[in-house]
């Protein structure tokens, strides 16, 4: 690397690596120095000029957002000359800016307004009238006020370069120009509001949260987005027991700014019409309302009666419950009802992997497991990568926006195989078209890049489930026979999709994939079993299968879904966002949530599970079911989770181990089934989402249009 560059800044000595712009090196040493079109990662606009600074031995004030350091440069941030620049700057920005910051969302956390009270004049000296248009609504998500925009260009390269979409640009000139969508009356898009989060002023605003609060009103709670596997986090605006907004926009958590819609807004399942908050106990063959008291009483007693007459269980867990329920979910049907009939929907075959991986362990060239799970930030970082089988941009948004940011910044070399176009194509450097997603066609498309893969110094490799048991292992071989180092990342669907195998809510391995004695029944067999109970726990597996057959049928949930409309209990659960635990994100890394609110009626699934061993006297043998016990139990018995709690508890992420040993377990083909969701689909919480709903019929209504 090139000797860093020595200058000063405000008397401060600085060093900063050639090519550093001014404005990135002065905010390295704490000094801020104001912009509105510079936003760090986007290709510098010099647009807005609120960035001058004085720079000896040059003329003029210089935009520091568009000046490297050089050697020996002196710099001034604040001087007298550059507080007037600025002022000049705002008085012209001002000259069509409505004075509405009364009634205006950005009210509070608006720049144009920080920088006003900061370096603005007293008084206009404009007397003209201002150019007024009315707001337009670009999308259900998205609305823009054209007079409140500085056309600082923020939102088109967010758009552009961040998320790959460009459908913002600028029509007209001079005091007319804006913003206008993709469409000409209207915008389609990922609706993922990175343009309205990323706005310095109130021009764009979501549709979600306008005119519902102030910024100051909502308690903010950082926690983990529950929709896909990527595991963004999520800083949740509350007021009143209501979420009112979701961003990141103090750049925590492994995604930075990054939100698709579902983590930004499709929080509001969570009150729905629909949502369940009381007990439900069917009553002369309908679920009627009762006490929590009398339907634990009803379920504690089928439990126990099933006992003793030797009867049968099966467990169905979820892919969205937290670590902490499905280890408890575990450990409840294996040593309380001594069954292991326990297994949830499977959307990615990970246990193949691992154990693929440890196959290869003995080639010493490769040094070994560790680092051949890919992370989200190695999505990043690695110079190359290769998707097998996904449409990232539509199934896992985080992790097609990594891989776009690593091609921006660091030139990665991106490689796609798939079915059909996806958004990688357009800066791969090979994507080859397979005409159907059986394996073989993977592998063929595999050796045609096999030259060009080698050539690579290093690689990470996504797959999606078309790839399963044996096929994992082959992409294993394959990638191993790259002589290069290969990190892998195998791709599910939810939030806790990695956590319930880690778990072991699966029929042949206990946590931390140790086999089981003797394996129980998958869902579908547990499904057509004439079982004594089922117990479901946050899944729907009736949603595409015939009536239920269990004797009894016991279900937590949110919502009357198709299987709990079939249920003799329903007991009402508590969301993501309104529980505490630990959640398992595809990669592998552990994240904490945090409750961010309270709803009537719902307990989390922990709590109810421990209050049915209570009631069935079974408790003492489960421990206690607080969190943060059974996260203690965790670490201290599952391979893999030994993580440090300090990242954690400080709202990072925690990379799990990946395991030494082989996993003797048999590799069933057809266990493993995506739901592969698209950017507004998000299995059953999706259907329950009116922003999510919002987009999809709006879709229909502009293609009928057309
Ligand atoms: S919502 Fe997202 S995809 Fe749509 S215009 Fe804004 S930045 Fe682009
Ligand atoms: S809408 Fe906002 S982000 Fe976009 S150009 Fe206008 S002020 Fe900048
Ligand atoms: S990418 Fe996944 S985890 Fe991130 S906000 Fe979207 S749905 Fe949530
Ligand atoms: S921030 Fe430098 S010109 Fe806008």
């Amino acid at each position: 690397m090139a000797d860093p560059v020595k200058l000063t800044i405000d008397g401060r000595e600085v060093h900063a690596a050639p090519g550093t712009l001014v404005i990135g090196a002065a905010k390295r040493q704490g000094i801020e120095v104001p912009a509105f079109c510079y936003y760090e990662g986007f290709i510098p606009k010099a647009a807005c000029r609120m960035c001058l600074v004085e720079v000896e031995k040059m003329p003029k004030l210089q935009t520091a957002c568009t000046l490297p350091v050089a050697e020996g440069m002196v710099v001034r941030t604040e001087t007298k000359q550059v507080a007037e620049a600025r002022k000049y700057m705002l008085e012209f920005l001002l000259t069509n800016h409505p004075l509405d910051c009364p009634v205006c969302d950005k009210g509070g956390e608006c720049e144009l307004q920080d920088m006003t009270f900061r370096y603005g004049a007293g008084e206009s000296r404009f007397t003209e009238l201002k150019v007024h248009t009315p707001e337009k609504q670009f999308s259900p998500v998205v609305f823009y006020d054209a007079p409140r925009c500085i056309l600082c260009y923020r939102c088109v390269s967010v758009c552009d370069e961040g998320m790959g979409v460009n459908a913002l640009g600028v029509v007209n000139r001079g005091v007319v120009s804006e913003i206008a969508p993709n469409k000409g009356d209207h915008l389609e898009c990922d609706e993922c509001g990175a343009c309205i989060d990323i706005c310095p002023v109130g021009a764009l605003t979501s549709g979600i949260y306008r005119y519902q609060t102030r910024p100051w009103e909502m308690t903010h709670v950082g926690t983990i987005c529950t929709h896909c596997a990527d595991g963004c986090k999520t800083t949740l605006g509350t007021r009143n027991d209501r979420i009112i907004r979701g961003n990141n926009r103090d750049r925590s958590g492994i995604n930075d700014e990054f939100l698709c819609i579902k983590g930004r807004y499709a929080f509001d399942f969570y009150d729905h019409p629909d949502r369940l908050q009381a007990p439900l106990v069917r009553m002369n063959g309908k679920l009627e309302e009762v006490s929590w008291s009398q339907a634990l009483d009803t379920v504690a007693r089928k439990f126990n009666e099933t006992i003793a007459t030797g009867g049968t269980f099966g467990v169905i867990g979820s892919n969205h419950t937290t670590n902490e329920e499905n280890f408890y979910l575990q450990k409840f049907a294996r040593q309380v009802l001594r069954t292991n009939h326990i297994d949830h929907q499977r959307t990615g075959d990970v246990t193949a992997l691992l154990d693929a991986l440890s196959g290869q362990e003995s080639n010493a060239a490769l040094s070994g497991k560790q680092g051949r799970l890919a992370s989200v930030a190695d999505l990043y970082e690695r110079k190359a990568i290769l998707v097998v089988g996904a449409d990232l941009a539509l199934e896992h948004p985080l992790l097609s926006y990594q891989i776009r940011a690593n091609y921006r910044h660091h030139q990665a070399h991106v490689y796609a195989v798939t079915t059909d176009p996806v958004r990688e194509d357009a800066y791969s450097v090979a994507s080859v078209r397979v005409g159907s997603p059986a394996p073989s066609e993977y592998f063929a498309a595999l050796e045609s890049l096999r030259d060009k893969l080698k050539a690579e110094s290093e690689l990470v490799i996504l797959f999606g489930d078309s790839l399963q048991g044996t096929s994992v292992g082959r992409l294993v071989e394959f990638g191993e026979s790259l002589g290069i180092r290969v990190s892998y990342v195998c791709l599910v669907d939810y939030s806790n999709s990695r956590g319930a195998i880690d778990m072991g809510v699966t029929p042949e391995l206990l946590p931390g994939y140790k086999p089981a004695e003797q394996p129980g029944m998958h869902v579908a067999e547990m499904l057509s079993a004439d079982l004594s109970v089922l117990w479901v726990v946050g899944s729907n597996p009736l949603r595409l299968s015939a009536a239920r057959k269990a004797g009894f049928l016991l279900v937590q949930d949110m919502f009357l879904t198709e299987t709990a409309s079939e249920a003799d209990v329903v007991l009402p659960s508590a969301c993501a966002y309104e529980k505490t635990g630990t959640v398992t994100n595809g990669t592998g890394e552990v994240q904490r949530l945090k409750r961010a609110l309270n709803t009537m009626g719902a307990k989390p699934d922990l709590e109810i599970m421990g209050f049915i061993a209570r009631e069935m006297g079974a408790a003492a043998a489960l421990g206690p079911w607080s969190s943060e016990a059974v996260f203690e139990e965790i670490r201290q018995t599952v391979r893999g989770y030994q993580i440090p709690l300090a990242a954690i508890a400080t709202g990072g992420a925690a990379q799990t181990a990946a395991l030494n040993g082989r996993i003797s377990v048999e590799k069933r083909p057809g266990l493993v089934r995506s739901d592969h969701n698209g950017l507004f689909t998000s299995g059953t919480l999706g259907r329950y989402s009116k922003v999510l709903n919002s987009v999809l019929e709006s879709r229909l209504e502009n293609s009928s249009r057309r």
